[in-house]
């Protein structure tokens, strides 16, 4: 079922679990996500950046692939199709091309203008029942070519994006991109609770979600996260399964050169990866 992901985060946040957000890249990706959070009863949302859009042609391909996809393999669970990181101008786009949810970065802007931005938005994608999700301080790292330092953000300035109405709120309390660094501190929970407590009960969503020790993970859920951003944690196994295949010598045995039979193993590498995820943000069985 093609749905924004309002409900299915309010009721995260009741239940006290978090729903994956698992970026996707092509079609691979895209029915490897779907399989895994079938198999598991879990719901999903598709997270696509403004880069992998451009990739895949576009955000109508994408909207037009994934509800292709999911009709062809009968998916049951709820199933958003999410903006992710979304400029201004990209968020009005995806909102016109089918997406049943988006992302309104505007954390590099300063915060009155965020506001404004974020207002707008907001505005737009609720005339159309789409949902929308702000930033408040920066996520570190690298993604598509943007980097951040991070920066833990201010809970008043969270109050205020609140206050918008925004559906789900993203705050930098110390995540990164990518892998993280050896001398990573871990998350800032303390920054956290105090941003649960200033939007009242708002589901929060955390970033980097890519190597974050499970405790952690837990612990932030406990805190109000009910939306966990996945990304590089699939781009590793994809790559390392691929790489096995072919160090193996299994692209020039047969017609193993075949794309079907070369991108296999990344493909159910996937899929284990996220049942192993779902499992861990506890949304199995909650579809
Ligand atoms: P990772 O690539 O670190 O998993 O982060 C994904 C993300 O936060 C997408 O917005």
């Amino acid at each position: 079922m093609i749905v924004s992901a309002s409900e299915m985060l309010k009721k995260a946040h009741e239940g006290h679990y978090a729903v994956a957000q698992f970026n996707i890249n092509n079609l691979e990706w895209t029915k490897s996500v779907l399989t895994a959070c079938e198999e598991m009863k879990s719901p999903v949302i598709l997270g696509v950046s403004e880069g992998a859009g451009k990739y895949m042609c576009g955000f109508k391909t994408v909207a037009d692939m994934v509800k292709n996809i999911h009709d062809a393999l009968g998916i049951t669970v709820p199933v958003a199709i999410h903006l992710d990181h979304g400029t201004y101008d990209g968020a009005k786009a995806a909102i016109e091309a089918g997406f049943t949810s988006v992302m309104f970065d505007g954390s590099h802007y300063d915060i009155e203008e965020n506001i404004e931005k974020s207002k707008e938005i907001i505005a737009l994608a609720h005339s159309k029942g789409i949902s929308v999700e702000c930033e408040v301080g920066g996520i570190g790292g690298e993604e598509d070519g943007v980097t951040s330092m991070g920066e833990v953000a201010d809970p008043e300035e969270c109050r205020r994006v609140n206050e918008l109405g925004v559906d789900f709120l993203a705050a930098g309390i110390g995540n990164i991109h990518g892998k993280y660094p050896a001398n990573w501190a871990g998350l800032n929970f303390d920054v956290l609770a105090k941003i649960q407590e200033v939007t009242n009960g708002r589901p929060l969503v955390l970033h980097g979600g890519s190597g974050i020790p499970v405790e952690q993970v837990k612990r932030a859920i406990s805190l109000g996260v009910s939306k966990i951003n996945v990304n590089t944690e699939l781009q590793l196994v994809f790559a390392d399964a691929t790489r096995k295949y072919i160090e193996e010598g299994n692209d020039q045995k047969g017609k193993g050169y075949d794309p079907r039979k070369l991108l296999a193993p990344g493909a159910k590498a996937i899929i284990e990866k996220c049942k192993a995820m779902i499992k861990d943000f506890g949304s199995d069985n909650k579809a």
